[in-house]
């Protein structure tokens, strides 16, 4: 009897042990121009269960937000510190003595050095293979110099192009060709430090950037265009990619490195895929599938995982396609879009951001006057749109269904919001005028902008400036 007790005893605590160290992450970027406040997102990330977040830097008001929060941190090193830290052990011991040692011992609970963010991407055209390796190393001997090395894990965040499988099959999964032996270089030297690998996958691209992909694929309830690989079928795409990876580990001696998914997730607006009911499909899916402690047929254990993301971030580049700035959990004044249940909350649901400061109920639109013939119009909608974001206009998005009219009020609103309702950004040649009258219909939300902390007011003179040299160019111009 008492051996049964202290077996069930140690079975018990080593399960509490192992669902401390797992438990779910997301992925906090805060490339927006009015960030929600630190310790606002801190007590959100707690609310909701979180136990664990990915940062792309080390800012340094989101790092004190992150003393003493009990959550564990991954923080991140951006691709244009890589070349100044492959060259200098000087910069690698000065990064983690600031941006680590100090946090550190100030009570932030450090676990993951990423180094740069998915450095190897194709459209990057090889800017970074230079770089990443001996980043990574001096970055690694820095933490050895500081005691770290035990604690503190270095890790290099990839996108899932840096293997592939000829065939599709999973089992014939390796890295990709042009950078094989760059790739092997980096997994020996994770291996020998005991650190991991971290990836980061989307099905969600791969429906954007294939039209014949079969939709059913990319979620987690079973799909009709499985992949057969021996004895195993795959019904989605997450299992296959992972399983990809981990083939093309045990290929090259690394069968048993730990992988991270670093980012997974699924935008809601911005492109026809991209919108709520897909979003929650997949991000419920996964949320059930990893909730199972099955993994995968290849690693069937539990997954260690950062959604992405927790917020919509309003300045991120749209150049791989509108949808960039629509991957948040929450849109950017901290409202959850959609029903979510990560099994770590009593109501199953996400918890809203609390205290959230908004400006006046007041939206910039077009005079209802103006004619649409009007030659100036062209030039203020590129420039509003150019400046703020109209990605939620188009086929198929939040506001797609607009009218003309509709479409140049929502350029002149994010603008006008944007720069805080500053009478000036409600100018656009004397074609907008501002009103107390929510323009917003159905799924299209004419935001209001939150009130940006001290901490932003850089941007804010940025953006007025950019305002006032427009407007000097135009007086040039006449
Ligand atoms: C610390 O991190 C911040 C944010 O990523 C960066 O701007 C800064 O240069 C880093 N400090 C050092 C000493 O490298
Ligand atoms: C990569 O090369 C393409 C084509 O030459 C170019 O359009 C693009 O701007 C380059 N991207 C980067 C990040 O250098
Ligand atoms: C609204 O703007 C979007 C994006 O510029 C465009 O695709 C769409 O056709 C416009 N709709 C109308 C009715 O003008």
């Amino acid at each position: 009897m008492g051996w049964v007790s202290i077996v069930a005893g140690v079975i018990c605590s080593l399960l509490i042990l192992i669902d401390r160290v797992s438990g779910i992450g997301a992925n906090w970027g805060t490339q927006t121009s009015h960030p929600l406040p630190p310790d606002t997102v801190v007590q959100m990330l707690k609310e909701n269960g979180f136990q664990k977040v990915k940062l792309f830097d080390a800012e340094e008001g989101t790092m004190n937000a992150l003393r003493k929060s009990g959550l564990e941190v991954m923080v991140g090193i951006p691709n244009d510190m890589l070349a100044v830290l492959a060259t200098s052990m000087n910069a690698a011991n000065t990064w983690v003595s600031t941006n680590l040692s100090a946090y550190i011992n100030d009570g932030v609970h450090i676990r993951y050095v990423a180094v740069g963010n998915e450095p190897f991407l194709q459209t990057y055209n090889g800017s970074f293979l230079q770089t990443t390796f001996p980043a990574l190393q001096n970055i690694q001997g820095a933490l050895i110099k500081a005691g770290l090395s035990n604690q503190v894990k270095v890790t290099v965040p990839l996108n899932a192009d840096v293997y592939n499988s000829p065939s599709g099959r999973p089992s014939d999964g390796d890295f990709r060709s042009d950078i094989r032996d760059l790739m092997l270089t980096i997994v020996k030297f994770l291996s020998d430090n005991a650190a991991v690998f971290t990836v980061n996958i989307y099905p969600f691209i791969s429906l954007y950037s294939d039209s014949n992909f079969p939709v059913d694929y990319a979620f987690f309830e079973g799909s009709s265009s499985g992949v057969v690989d021996g004895s195993v079928t795959y019904s989605n795409m997450f299992d296959a990619n992972l399983d990809t990876l981990i083939w093309a580990l045990k290929k090259n001696g690394f069968a048993n490195l730990p992988v991270i998914v670093g980012e997974i997730g699924w935008p809601t607006d911005g492109d026809a895929n991209a919108n709520i009911q897909y979003a929650q499909r997949f991000n419920q899916g996964f949320m059930n599938h990893i909730s199972t402690g099955q993994g995968t047929p290849m690693r069937p254990e539990l997954i260690d995982a950062y959604l992405f993301s927790l917020i919509d971030e309003d300045e991120k580049s749209i150049q791989p396609g509108n949808f960039e700035r629509h991957w948040g959990l929450y849109t950017y004044d901290g409202w959850p879009k959609y029903q979510l249940n990560l099994g770590t909350t009593k109501t199953g649901s996400l918890v809203r951001a609390k205290n959230i400061q908004y400006l006046d109920k007041t939206w910039c639109v077009l005079k209802p006057s103006v004619n649409l013939d009007n030659s100036k119009l062209a030039a203020t909608i590129s420039y509003a749109c150019a400046n703020a974001d109209c990605t939620s206009l188009g086929y198929k998005t939040s506001c797609g269904d607009l009218d003309v009219q509709g479409n140049i009020s929502y350029a002149f609103n994010s603008y006008y919001q944007k720069n805080d309702q500053d009478d000036v950004a409600c100018g656009f040649e004397n074609l907008a005028t501002t009103t107390n009258k929510d323009p917003s219909t159905g799924t299209c939300r004419f935001g209001i902008m939150i009130i940006a902390d001290s901490g932003i007011s850089r941007q804010i003179e940025y953006h007025g400036a950019s305002l006032l040299s427009s407007v000097l160019l135009l007086f040039l111009t006449l």
